[in-house]
């Protein structure tokens, strides 16, 4: 198994792949947030959806908690990337919390445009993964107008006698996303979808990157941790077309998935640190001779501005 685990190999990059500009930024806020005040600083729950960068970000004073009833009285507090509902604002300006909002500022045109279809009577599909953090903001704007549709089942249930909007998570599968929505039209003619999709940019990249990617390889490997939406989108969409694994790590690496892996396709969801991806790259190089090659499908030059209370002075 060792020696047919060894090389030569072809790794091929999905390219893009790893940090979005919405995950850089909440990173860079929460670092920023340090310097400028010191720590600690809290931040309401991962600020993105990845172990390691968690991990990086609490050995430097950041201090991760799940609610606002763990944070001290009038210190500096960061929301995640993924949004928070209205309540938790309410909540955090109750309580006086210096709050700085790393949401993406996608995640937070998906709210505008929840409460422009609430205002104007729509009963909102929201398009989701139920208990994902994004999702609750997102309800939590429109709590009485709302109704989380995880699949095409769930379609049939919505109620008749009012006009129906939908909406999308960030981070879905964007061909599954494409169904559900089509079978809402489908009920509802007249449905109104989201002016432009709501499945970001950096989803949709990495989709389109690890499918061609995927049709090359024996195997898939896709860094990210197991809570990241798009990281595990992205191990679904790879495995239709070959053996693929969400890994944290290289130490997550089976060498048994290598045995007769001759061409490893190699991805990183939107949270997922660059550095993980080339200690993949290392520790299949210890293995053996590899040749990287990259498929790129898009450029990203997207960049999101920093909140006030971090921006330069
Ligand atoms: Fe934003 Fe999309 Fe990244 S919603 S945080 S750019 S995955």
């Amino acid at each position: 198994r060792w020696a047919a685990a060894g090389g030569p190999r072809l790794v091929l990059f999905a390219a893009p792949r790893s940090f979005c500009a919405g995950v850089e930024r909440a990173i860079e806020i929460v670092e920023r947030a340090l310097d400028r005040y010191g720590p600690p600083v809290y931040v309401r729950k991962q600020i993105v959806h990845n172990l390691h960068v968690v991990r990086e970000l609490e050995e430097r004073g950041a201090v991760f908690v799940d609610e606002l009833d763990e944070v001290p009285e009038g210190v500096v507090t960061v929301f995640s990337a993924h949004g928070v509902s209205p309540g938790v604002r309410d909540e955090a300006a109750r309580r006086g919390l210096r709050v700085i909002d790393a949401t993406c500022p996608l995640v937070t045109k998906v709210h505008a445009e929840a409460r422009r279809f609430a205002a104007r009577g729509d009963l909102v599909a929201l398009i989701g993964h139920a208990g994902h953090e994004e999702i609750e903001g997102t309800l939590g704007e429109i709590p009485d107008s709302v109704v989380l549709v995880e699949d095409v089942d769930d379609v049939a249930a919505l109620p008749d006698g009012r006009r129906v909007s939908y909406l999308t998570q960030t981070t879905l599968a964007v061909d599954e996303a494409a169904d559900i929505a089509a079978a809402i039209r489908d009920r509802f003619a007249d449905a109104e979808g989201p002016q432009k999709d709501d499945i970001c940019y950096a989803t949709t990249n990495r989709q389109h990157a690890v499918r061609e990617v995927a049709e090359e390889s024996d195997l898939v490997l896709v860094v990210g941790s197991a809570n990241s939406s798009n990281s595990r989108r992205l191990a679904e969409v790879a495995g239709r077309a070959a053996p693929a694994h969400l890994i944290d790590g290289p130490g997550d690496i089976a060498l048994d998935w290598l045995a007769d892996a001759r061409a490893v396709g190699l991805t990183a969801g939107a949270s997922a640190p660059p550095a993980l991806v080339d200690a993949v790259v290392a520790a299949l190089g210890g293995l053996g001779p590899v040749t990287v090659e990259e498929r790129r499908v898009a450029e990203e030059t997207i960049q999101f501005t920093l909140p006030k209370e971090v921006r330069s002075r």
